[in-house]
């Protein structure tokens, strides 16, 4: 899918967890009046239902099985679309415990890929959040932004949002996310080489989305 000529518009949106990427999605998604999928909720049902369903999530074969059953299972929708979960269960500490387990699964990746695909090409204009939207997904999104900030800003801020969780133990889940995230062999977080990268450390809210809106602008996208 080429994303840069023509009407069609995807932005990718990467960084660590907790680098404020929903925030600033929803914001440049109210903007620009576009969709927005939160492609890690994916990665997160599927780590769910492996815990549910007790599938051992070091048994790549298995946790690829479970992903296609969840596929036939929500035929009606897409599985990325799927309301049947409410966002406590995924964001749970045992789901973020064994997510990353599950995201370095190289052909479960493929799976969520094609699903994201679909997705997409069923919008004419979207942003898309996750930790290799802009380098594996969409290589020919229309604007990439790579999002970051110390660890110690991002779990004092999820700690703040959520209220919920030690800031001693976010921290902790921060950094062994991004270590687990950063180090995989199969789509490692990373910024795209044409990523704008922003360090939203000392940023606020709304200076991050300016500079994310002004981009997009230059790169053509209209305000709808
Ligand atoms: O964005 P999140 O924290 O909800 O993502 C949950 C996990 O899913 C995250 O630890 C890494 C993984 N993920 C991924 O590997 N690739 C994506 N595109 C999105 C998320």
């Amino acid at each position: 899918m080429s994303e840069k000529s023509g009407k069609k518009v995807v932005i990718a949106v990467d960084g660590p967890a907790a680098a404020g990427k929903t925030t600033t999605c929803l914001a440049l998604a109210d903007t620009f009046g576009l969709r927005y999928l939160e492609s890690g909720r994916t990665y997160r049902i599927v780590a769910y239902e492996a815990l549910r369903r007790g599938v051992a999530v070091e048994d790549g074969r298995a946790v690829v099985g479970l992903c296609d059953d969840l596929i036939d299972e929500s035929r009606s929708t897409n599985l990325l679309a799927s309301t049947r979960y409410e966002p406590q269960e995924l964001r749970s500490i045992s789901v973020n415990r064994t997510v990353s387990a599950v995201a370095r699964i190289g052909e479960l990746r493929g799976r969520v890929t094609e699903l994201i695909h679909l997705w997409a090409n069923a919008q004419a204009r979207c942003v898309v959040e996750g930790r290799d939207i802009g380098t594996v997904v969409f290589p020919s999104a229309r604007a990439k932004f790579y999002l970051t900030a110390r660890p110690e800003t991002r779990a004092r801020r999820r700690v703040q949002q959520e209220g919920r969780g030690s800031y001693e133990e976010v921290l902790k889940d921060v950094i062994r996310r991004d270590e687990a995230d950063m180090s995989r062999s199969v789509s490692p977080l990373k910024p795209a080489p044409d990523a704008v990268e922003i360090d939203t450390t000392s940023l606020s809210v709304n200076q991050v989305v300016d500079r994310m809106v002004d981009v997009c602008r230059t790169r053509g996208v209209a305000i709808s």
